[in-house]
């Protein structure tokens, strides 16, 4: 879906909504996992590093905690009651009494064809906060300066602005013809995913620089490749190419709608986020960690062809649709995708391939 914000055109993406069997509700263990696996890093990291004390002097008693991309189902609500406990911790642990507690506001974000409704009616009903729905993208401004205490954001900031304009350009020399993704070997369409993701990292920066008050934190989880690993999603997008060329073949949908496809994400090496969040400046690295080295199972126990594709359903039928605009073949492609992967996932008892993820916990450079 495309849209206009000032003279800057974005796309969205939407996870599939509702609590069905395909939605994200029901699909987003993985996502889960990482939040579990990654939480008593980000709570040590608030306790040791987030003042509540001092923000209370100085401001008022109101912490004021978003989370960006938070989409639908419980992983949002997990990861932030992860944060209220940290926060709450933290100011028991300064000398407040929960008597004289805290007032906590929770924005949710997400794009504006997020299916909001379904998050807000599965709200926990014993929640300690005040809950707002903040409709938007994150790779802009949203809140007002200095007026957010923690932000957090999972899984999210791999899915681009945009698919990278070079690569649909029948002129240009990384128009990535028959192809949905990239291998190493597509220098520059590897060149114009990444360029694009470094832009939009910028103005995600950017924008949370301004918003986050001095003294806060801000934990992100993002789906990167580490440095001595080969890249799992560029496996999966490999089998959804070849679903998409076999279709095609058939006849049920066109070689040409294949050739102007590609998956509007890009997986990052871990070290290049490391570098962007250097070149922004505006951020200190406070931790950061590699989720493969948190998880105490090796990844090819973790790979299951059913779950991994009603993930990338749950994910990705939405851009699928909006591409081939033909709702009959959401089921073929999917019990395709499904045959391919568990052929795929074959390779993973390589220990080369390794689980993406990465948790970076980040400050103002200059608080
Ligand atoms: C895979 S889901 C992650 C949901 C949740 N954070 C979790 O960990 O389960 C990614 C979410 O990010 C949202 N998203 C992607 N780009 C966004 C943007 N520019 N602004 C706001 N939300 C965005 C998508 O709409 C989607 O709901």
């Amino acid at each position: 879906m495309e849209s206009k914000k000032g003279t800057q055109s974005y796309e969205s993406f939407p996870m599939n909504g509702g609590e069905g069997q395909y939605s994200y509700a029901q699909n987003s263990n993985s996502q889960r996992t990482g939040a579990d696996i990654t939480k008593h890093i980000s709570r040590d990291a608030i306790i040791e590093m987030l003042d509540v004390e001092s923000f209370v002097q100085h401001s008022s008693n109101v912490i004021r905690i978003a989370d960006l991309g938070c989409s639908v189902g419980l992983n949002t609500f997990f990861t932030i009651q992860n944060i209220i406990d940290a926060v709450n911790l933290k100011s028991q642990s300064q000398g407040r009494h929960v008597l004289d507690s805290l007032e906590l506001q929770v924005f949710f974000n997400d794009h504006a064809d997020n299916d909001f409704n379904t998050l807000l009616k599965s709200l926990p009903k014993e929640k300690q906060y005040y809950a707002a729905a903040v409709p938007g993208t994150f790779h802009g401004r949203l809140f007002p300066e200095s007026s957010i205490h923690v932000f957090n954001s999972s899984y999210a900031l791999h899915w681009l602005s945009r698919v990278p304009k070079d690569i649909v350009d029948k002129n240009s020399d990384a128009y990535n013809y028959g192809r949905i993704y990239f291998t190493n070997e597509d220098k520059k369409v590897a060149a114009a995913y990444s360029a694009q993701f470094a832009k939009d990292i910028e103005s995600f920066l950017n924008s949370r620089a301004l918003e986050l008050v001095p003294g806060g934190i801000m934990t992100l989880i993002i789906p990167c490749v580490p440095p001595d690993s080969k890249n799992v999603f560029e496996v999966a997008a490999n089998s959804m190419e070849n679903v998409l060329v076999e279709m095609a073949n058939k006849g049920l949908i066109s070689h040409e709608q294949v050739d102007s496809f590609n998956l509007p994400v890009y997986m990052p090496a871990s070290e290049e986020v490391k570098e962007l969040i250097e070149k922004n400046g505006k951020f200190k690295i406070e931790r950061s960690e590699l989720l493969y080295q948190l998880y105490d199972f090796k990844i090819q126990q973790a790979v299951d062809a059913r779950n991994g594709s009603m993930e990338m359903r749950a994910a990705f039928e939405g851009v699928l649709k909006n591409h081939f605009k033909e709702e009959g073949i959401m089921d073929e492609i999917f019990i395709q995708f499904e045959k391919k992967l568990a052929e795929a996932t074959l390779l993973f008892p390589d220990p080369s391939y390794r689980q993406l993820g990465g948790l970076f916990v980040i400050k103002h450079a200059l608080a």
